[in-house]
């Protein structure tokens, strides 16, 4: 019991050190090089040079937009300019362009025939079904006029009819999109906007994003083509456009290289041939009072196409934590073609078997000068090869 408390106290105070075994192999001694080269060559291009792992990043970019629409169009032989077709007028990164309307004019509270097909009728019962349903454009009387064949309503008269179309406005196409963007980086208090400050005036009325990419005006036809749209599908229907402007800056390089790339997308691609619902458009009117004190209203359905403007983006700059945390870790992992060699050398060259008795000795007890098996070991070893010109290590001679 004694003894066995002993054993135990005195296995816990060991100290164990690698043995190295140096194998004069050409296969595994190129393989070995081989990976190590391989890892580095991963940690200087990859991870270095490519994922900037010495740099500290910085994700929380602020930015603020601003756009300014400009054009004029034609829509029912009316010259239409930006207060007309541009929604909301604040300048915001999300706008629609009104391309194309249906206008029901003159509209005043009252009672009137339904226009949607779904609401004819044949009598008053025929009314009384779907009274509770959102799809009609006033609320159901319960009446049905013979006269018409449709069911009465109560609401704007007269009822909107959205199955008539105006022309659209093609003119859409040269209009002009001018996008200011302003960003910071907090962590490194780098400022830095989308253009030069130094553009003169001149310059940016007459400059274009399709041949010169730090022009920050942007014609829609180019915008278009760039994602092969149709311009009259999408002047008819509408349909929504992300311009997304993404900033990777490096900040180890002057902060005048910080500029930004523009990338368009069709947003709403995967809806373009849905049945049920198609482009975009939405609702809105405009309301007057007549001499008479009668209120009317002119009711829009518009048709736009829909810009959704995405600023995103991240920078770096070195700093020495990220730096020494990636250098060690490119260090350790090149001890990794130990590994690798270690699995060739024990299980796939002639010869496995007798470096595998070589590499893993087992030795119990203390080691005495007396000790046969261990010395005839050391013996075999220095038999078989030349000793080492490294001192401490053995050299077990090549095999060719
Ligand atoms: C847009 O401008 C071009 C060149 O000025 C012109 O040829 C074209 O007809 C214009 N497009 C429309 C729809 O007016």
């Amino acid at each position: 019991m004694a003894s066995n408390v002993l054993r135990c106290f005195t296995d816990f105070f060991v100290y164990e050190t690698a043995k190295s075994v140096v194998v004069k192999s050409w296969t595994v001694g190129v393989t070995n090089r081989f990976v190590q080269l391989l890892i580095i060559l991963y940690f200087i291009c990859w991870v270095f040079l490519h994922e900037k792992g010495h740099q500290v990043r910085d994700t929380g970019i602020e930015s603020t937009v601003m756009t300014k629409v400009k054009g004029l169009g034609y829509f029912n032989n009316r010259v239409m300019d930006v207060a007309d077709y541009v929604v909301p007028s604040q300048g915001a990164s999300s706008f629609s362009i009104i391309t194309n309307m249906v206008i029901t004019a003159n509209q005043t509270q009252g009672r009137c025939p339904e226009t949607d097909k779904k609401f004819t009728c044949k009598t008053d019962d025929d009314c009384n079904k779907n009274n509770s349903s959102n799809i009609g454009n006033g609320i159901l009387t319960g009446t049905c006029l013979i006269n018409t064949g449709m069911c009465e309503i109560e609401g704007w008269c007269p009822a909107e009819d959205d199955s008539v179309y105006g022309t659209p406005m093609k003119e859409v196409e040269n209009f002009t999109i001018f996008i200011k963007n302003s960003i910071r980086f907090p962590l490194f208090d780098v400022t830095r906007g989308n253009f030069p400050s130094n553009l003169t005036r001149s310059y940016l009325q007459n400059c274009n994003f399709e041949h010169n990419s730090s022009c920050p005006i942007f014609k829609v036809g180019h915008i278009l083509k760039q994602l092969n749209q149709s311009l009259d599908n999408i002047t008819e229907k509408g349909g929504e456009i992300g311009i997304s402007i993404r900033w990777k800056c490096n900040l180890d390089y002057d902060e005048k290289n910080c500029n930004p790339m523009y990338f368009f997308t069709r947003l709403d691609a995967v809806f373009e041939n849905s049945k049920a619902s198609k482009g975009y458009n939405f609702r809105f009117a405009k309301y007057y009072h007549s001499e008479d004190g009668t209120e009317y209203r002119t009711l829009h359905k518009a048709f736009a196409i829909h810009f959704e403007i995405m600023v995103s983006g991240n920078a770096g700059k070195f700093s020495t934590v990220p730096f020494m945390i990636t250098l060690v870790a490119a260090f350790t992992s090149v001890g990794l073609a130990t590994v690798f060699c270690d699995i060739i050398l024990l299980n796939f060259l002639t010869g496995a078997d007798e470096y595998k008795a070589k590499k893993f000795e087992e030795v119990s007890g203390i080691v005495q000068e007396s000790n046969r098996p261990f010395q005839s070991s050391q013996m075999s070893i220095k038999a078989l090869g030349k000793s080492s010109n490294d001192s401490g290590t053995f050299s077990i001679g090549r095999q060719e």
